[in-house]
């Protein structure tokens, strides 16, 4: 059976690609056919014609499945903003239907999915969806980034009755140390863990240059996680 994740983040910028890139990493260690894919990027550079999206670079890296462009990322933006401004000012209109039709191809092609969102969970994609629709329609588990920096556990609440207000399972959640400064940071992570109805899949420090490899060793949860997820749909 086809499996992945969806994960999502309590802000942009708080570190979705780099675990997103680690869980794929981590799956395919595993010798599972794995692919990261990014529905929606924004702030894409342009290369003989075609936007690339360093996410998607990333997600790619870390993947031992290849697949086109247009599947692992059907929707690409110059303009580093919010993706439904970004498409308007390109004059395109960003469609769920598209986003789902790549999903299922992805699904057809690997064990594992592993999709990024873009910002944080309610970001619209056009005037009447959002990347929340784009969770439903994948219908896969939820594992939220929590950025670690002040302001945190409201932006991680808010996204979590989000997640679950619309039937979706929140596997866990991930502490991505963003701030080298954060004032409190224990208690941060203790409230955290008092309040949100989903396991902490691990904390990560603030590295000077952080990468997917180092990262993966520190998410063995996950891979126990995923393996306890296998064998109860056996
Ligand atoms: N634990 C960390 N320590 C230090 N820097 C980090 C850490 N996690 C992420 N970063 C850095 O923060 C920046 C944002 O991370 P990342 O691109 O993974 O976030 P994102 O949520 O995917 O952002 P976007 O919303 O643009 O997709 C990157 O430059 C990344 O290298
Ligand atoms: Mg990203």
């Amino acid at each position: 059976m086809s499996q992945g994740y969806f994960v999502t983040g309590t802000d942009t910028g708080v570190g979705k690609t780099l675990i997103s890139a680690a869980l794929a990493r981590l799956f395919a260690l595993q010798g599972l056919k794995t692919v990261g894919m990014k529905p929606v990027a924004a702030g894409c550079r342009e290369e003989h014609g075609v936007l690339i999206s360093e996410d998607v670079e990333i997600l790619q890296a870390a993947s031992n499945v290849r697949l086109p462009l247009n599947v692992i990322n059907p929707y690409a933006f110059k303009p580093p903003l919010a993706p439904h401004i970004a498409a308007k000012m390109t004059g395109r209109q960003i469609e769920l239907s598209v986003i789902n039709q790549a999903f299922l191809q992805a699904r057809l092609n690997a064990d594992v999915v592993v999709v990024e969102g873009v910002g944080g969970f309610c970001v619209p994609i056009n005037d009447i969806q959002s990347m929340a629709d784009v969770a439903v329609a994948c219908d896969l588990p939820v594992i939220l980034v929590v950025g670690m920096r002040l302001g945190c556990i409201n932006h991680a609440l808010l996204s979590v009755e989000a997640i679950l207000a619309r039937g979706l399972v929140l596997s866990g959640w991930v502490a991505n140390c963003i701030d080298p400064e954060m004032a409190a940071l224990t208690q941060n992570l203790d409230a955290l863990k008092a309040l949100i109805p989903a396991p902490c899949l691990g904390v990560i420090p603030f590295q000077g240059a952080p990468d997917y490899v180092t990262v993966s060793s520190w998410l063995e949860a996950i891979v126990v996680h995923q393996n306890k997820l296998s064998h109860s749909a056996e």
